[in-house]
């Protein structure tokens, strides 16, 4: 997909920082670490796209996830990894999981996720280790270690859908606030939330359409936050609003009433935290408006994917069916079990 493991530096020994992300293609970054791959694999390449993942689309999510599903339907492939802008990772990798985990566990496979934060060229690199790191991971499952999403970076691993990036330049930047493992030495503790979650999880969500994806605004109450701000949406278009709040995901008094408005006009509204951590949970710090959604430990990025998926998944089996609305969907995501 592209990202700063894929970039270059206009100058390799100057400011790290001066590079453009999605300038190599994959099959050199590959050639590159080839003799340090395990021998018993092969390993087959595809250039999805090599961008910079702050400019990732919906449409691209679209594409790849449903190449990630005919790579999982396929006998030949063992595992898949994806090398990824670290900007958006905390995105896709909440996308690949309610889309792709379930299927990913069931068929016995791994999907890797891997970036870095120097450019390809820089003299201490991080991405050739993560990207063997995560090939390792996605070939050679350790015994008693579940199948499903994973993110693997600076030699450790999570779930894809833990991945934050918490720091704009800090080496260790993506995991950095996420609960990993040691990718060689898994940590018992941490191998029971990953089984706990993907036990939970029963039941992919369908990949929308790459145009039909529910328009959904991330909104951040803050000091001064004004009614007008939510009115502004109410004349729009918009299918739901995720309220990045203060705190443990509380927002402005001068918005009660316009966010009322947005319910009764059929927006869906999600509560998440704005702080980068923690959770939020319904009812807390007041009472939630009928049918407003608190988002668990989804950070705004993270409850933005979900709802989108829960807004298509509301619509696109109310065809065929089953009648439930994206609030049951939303909670399949916002309720799996916490890492504490
Ligand atoms: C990007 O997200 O494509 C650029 C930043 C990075 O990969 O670290």
């Amino acid at each position: 997909m592209g990202g700063t493991i894929a970039g270059l530096a206009a100058d390799p020994e100057g400011n790290p920082n001066k590079y453009k992300a999605g300038q190599v293609g994959i099959d050199s970054l590959l050639a590159h670490i080839a003799s340090a791959l395990p021998q018993n694999i092969a390993v087959i390449s595809e250039q999805l796209a090599n961008m910079n993942s702050r400019n990732l689309s919906e449409s691209l999510l679209t594409d790849l996830g449903n190449r990630i599903q005919e790579c999982l339907n396929d006998l030949l492939v063992k595992g898949i990894v994806i090398t990824h802008g670290t900007d958006t990772m905390e995105e896709t990798g909440l996308f690949l999981q309610a889309t792709c985990g379930h299927r990913a566990q069931i068929l016995g496979k791994r999907i890797v996720i891997t970036g870095a934060m120097l450019p390809a060229n820089a003299p201490a690199a991080d991405g050739p280790r993560n990207l063997v790191d995560a090939i390792s991971w996605a070939s050679m499952p350790l015994e008693n270690c579940p199948n499903g999403v994973y993110a693997v970076m600076s030699g450790k691993v999570c779930l894809a859908m833990d991945l934050a990036k918490r720091h704009g330049s800090a080496l260790n930047a993506p995991l950095r606030d996420s609960p990993t493992s040691p990718v060689n030495l898994i940590n018992p503790s941490w191998l029971s939330c990953v089984k706990a979650v993907q036990a939970a999880w029963g039941e992919d969500l369908p990949i929308p359409k790459a145009e039909e994806w529910p328009w959904v605004e991330i909104l951040t109450s803050h000091a001064g936050a004004r009614a007008r701000t939510i009115k502004h949406w109410l004349t729009s278009e918009v299918l739901g609003l995720v309220l990045a709040g203060t705190g443990a995901g509380g927002f402005h008094d001068d918005w009660s009433e316009p966010l009322d408005e947005a319910i009764d006009r059929g927006i869906a509204l999600v509560r998440t935290s704005r702080t980068g951590s923690g959770a939020t949970y319904p009812h807390i710090p007041e009472k939630d408006a009928h049918g407003c959604m608190a988002s668990g430990t989804l950070s705004a990025p993270r409850a933005r994917i979900a709802l989108q998926l829960a807004l298509n998944a509301a619509e696109t089996l109310k065809i065929s069916g089953k009648a439930l609305t994206w609030q049951d969907f939303f909670a399949r995501i916002a309720n799996l079990p916490e890492f504490r």
